[in-house]
């Protein structure tokens, strides 16, 4: 997999992905052109290479179309805190600061971390936009309620589990790349100024509702993948399967019979509105332990 990050030019990352996708190695001469795509250093000004080496994806730049389109699909406000994991020049966590809020790039080429820094102060945002040199693999972001990434869908795949344990309705958006078989909560393309790499998946941090909940006419018996809810209400020696089940962020509906059940999910606790018809009653359920 190491050899693979060498790549050149402005498909270096379809070319990553159509690798990977074809579970093919890499060929030395991809390696060869990588070599030359290396960042050149000129008079201590450092201009960035597209394609050029990165740790464990090569840098190429979110068109800016799409950059603001990623803000906007996250609902980016100022009282968020914005994670771009992966950062390169810094464009995404700049254009956030410019909307308000506090953003960190975090970014292992020390190179394209200083650039960022320069960038940020170009722009007058260096109050609100901070860049670090390190691993993303290494790194905390648990403080983030937005995660912007442009990296690859093995490497998205290897960060869910820790995204999964964040606080639900965690936004994360992705230039192009899946997390695997957690499928999107929205999708989003642009055509203006991008060429390639024009779409973005967005996906919110469910909250976690597997197992028994007590209700006081019953026991709801939840299953969860992801967003999607499945499972049943027992009352007494009946069983209603529930249906249309989904969760967003800590808000969670579901259908059993005629009433639609709308809640929230605090932890080991879940309470809202059953609606049958005209008629509303609100509910409390405990997770049984
Ligand atoms: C495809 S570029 C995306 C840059 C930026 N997020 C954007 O959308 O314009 C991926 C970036 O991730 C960086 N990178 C690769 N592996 C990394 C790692 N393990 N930790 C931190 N940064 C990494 C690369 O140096 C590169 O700048």
């Amino acid at each position: 997999m190491k050899a693979l990050k060498v790549l050149t030019g402005s498909v270096a990352l379809s070319c990553l992905a159509a690798v990977l996708a074809l579970n093919l190695a890499p060929v030395p001469q991809a390696m060869a052109n990588g070599a030359t795509a290396q960042a050149e250093k000129k008079s201590g000004t450092y201009e960035p290479s597209v394609g050029q080496e990165g740790k464990d994806v090569v840098w190429v730049p979110t068109a800016q179309s799409l950059v603001n389109k990623m803000l906007d699909m996250a609902k980016l406000t100022p009282s968020d805190i914005l994670y771009d994991l992966g950062s390169g020049d810094g464009r995404t966590v700049i254009t956030a600061a410019k909307r308000g809020t506090t953003a960190y790039g975090i970014e292992f080429n020390p190179d394209m971390v200083e650039l960022s820094k320069r960038n940020a102060e170009k722009e007058g945002v260096s109050a609100k936009a901070t860049f670090a040199k390190a691993d993303i693999f290494e790194s905390d972001f648990s403080k983030a309620t937005v995660i912007t990434m442009f990296l690859l869908p093995e490497l998205n795949v290897r960060l869910r589990p820790t995204i999964l344990k964040m606080k639900p309705g965690t936004r994360v958006v992705t230039n192009s790349f899946s997390m695997g078989d957690w499928s999107a909560d929205q999708t989003e393309s642009v055509n203006e100024d991008c060429r390639s790499y024009c779409t973005a998946y967005l996906w919110i941090v469910p909250a976690d509702v597997g197992g028994t909940w007590k209700l006081p006419h019953g026991d709801l018996v939840l299953e969860q993948k992801y967003q999607v809810v499945s499972g049943s209400l027992k009352s007494g020696s009946n069983a209603a399967a529930i249906s249309e089940g989904k969760l967003d962020g800590d808000q969670i509906t579901f259908k059993v019979g005629d009433t639609q059940y709308s809640g929230k999910v605090t932890g080991e606790a879940m309470e809202g509105v059953a609606r049958t018809g005209s008629g509303e009653n609100r509910f409390q359920a405990t997770r049984a332990k």
